[in-house]
């Protein structure tokens, strides 16, 4: 792997198609220009719209030139500096989001891509802070949602739903996640009402509810949605699908300036919260970059607690069995 300031490694790729289209290539990298830093990328996020987009599915990217590169979150540690930098010195070690090529061990980056990584927050979850988490408190803002709410939050293990109804909870709603029996002891732990996916689910989230009535509903998976929302009265205005998180997602990637401000604006709230505790985001997975492929693959197989990370520099490649995984030998 490129160590050398002037080359990266990067993941690229040259025609649409799976996480086998995925290559590991090395680059010259340029100096950073002005209002820009160079990163060494100690960690790097993937999410589920990486693939959509790789896969062609994304309209917003067909005119994008080839070859592409991959990924939108990372976290590292500036090396070099350019011009009207303020704010970031060498050696910072900080946050920040891209609209594609995260996944690489340098990159250059405007300055206001970026935010401090806070020292309690651990290199393996800042790198998949952004996407996901952004994701997670738009929508949380979009539905306003706060104390005396009852929150029904779907793949709540999962990436953004483990930050959705950590956070949730955080503001004083009352939160009932769906999931597999894997993460029953998981939600718990967070205080999360568990119900599990699947037929019969609405009894199991009245339930749960008790009393009170489900007040909001995300749905991140994409299945029945709408129609489970209905069946609980939740408002039309306080429900949001996996579509809308779609449409979400692809607006916290554009990167004019006004959006990028944004998107770190979300990420500076993100690193508050996960400082002081309001959320913990696990890691599901964690793989050296060149093994991005099968990171993919293992996300696509869609029982990740918390999120999948690649790293630049893993202690060991030697693999141990996750918890998942003896979970499903066992069952
Ligand atoms: N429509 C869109 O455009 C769009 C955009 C982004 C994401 N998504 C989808 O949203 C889902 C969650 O996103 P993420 O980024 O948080 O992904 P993720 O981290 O891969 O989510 C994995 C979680 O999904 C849960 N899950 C698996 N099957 C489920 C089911 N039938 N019903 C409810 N939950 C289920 C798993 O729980 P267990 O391990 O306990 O089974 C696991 O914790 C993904 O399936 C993703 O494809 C859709």
């Amino acid at each position: 792997m490129a160590r050398r300031r002037d080359l990266t490694t990067v993941i690229e790729y040259d025609r649409v198609g799976g996480p086998d289209v995925l290559d590991v290539r090395s680059v010259a990298l340029a100096p950073p220009g002005p209002g820009e830093v160079t990163v060494e990328v100690i960690t790097a996020g993937l999410n589920h719209i990486d693939g959509f987009i790789r896969e062609g599915r994304e309209e917003t990217w067909s005119e994008d030139p080839w070859p592409r590169r991959s990924g939108s979150d990372f976290a590292g540690i500036v090396v070099a500096v350019g011009s009207d930098v303020r704010g970031f010195a060498r050696g910072a070690e900080v946050v920040g989001h891209v609209r594609s090529g995260a996944q690489a061990t340098f990159l250059n980056v405007p300055a206001g891509a970026l935010v401090r990584k806070p020292p309690r927050l651990g290199w393996e979850s800042a790198g998949g802070l952004f996407l996901a988490g952004a994701t997670a408190l738009d929508t949380l803002d979009e539905l306003r949602v706060a104390a005396g709410d009852v929150l029904v939050v779907s793949a709540a293990a999962g990436g953004v739903g483990s930050i959705e109804a950590q956070v949730a909870k955080h503001l004083g709603a009352t939160v009932i996640g769906t999931c597999g029996d894997r993460n029953f002891d998981y939600l718990r732990q967070l205080g999360i009402k568990p119900v599990r996916y699947g037929e019969g689910m609405v009894d199991r989230i009245r339930a749960a509810a008790g009393r009170a009535p489900v007040t909001a509903m995300i749905d991140n998976f994409g299945q029945e949605g709408s129609g489970l929302a209905e069946e609980l009265g939740v408002p039309a205005s306080r429900y949001r699908s996996s579509e809308d998180r779609r449409e979400m997602e692809i607006r916290l990637l554009h990167d004019d300036p006004v959006s990028t401000a944004r998107g770190t604006a979300l990420l500076e709230r993100l690193c508050r919260l996960a400082e002081s505790r309001a959320f913990t985001l696990l890691v599901s997975g964690y793989y050296p970059l060149e093994e991005v492929a099968e990171a993919y693959s293992d996300l696509g197989r869609m029982h990740a607690r918390g999120k999948v990370i690649l790293g630049t520099h893993p202690v060991t490649t030697f693999r141990t069995l996750k918890a998942r995984e003896l979970f499903e030998a066992a069952s």
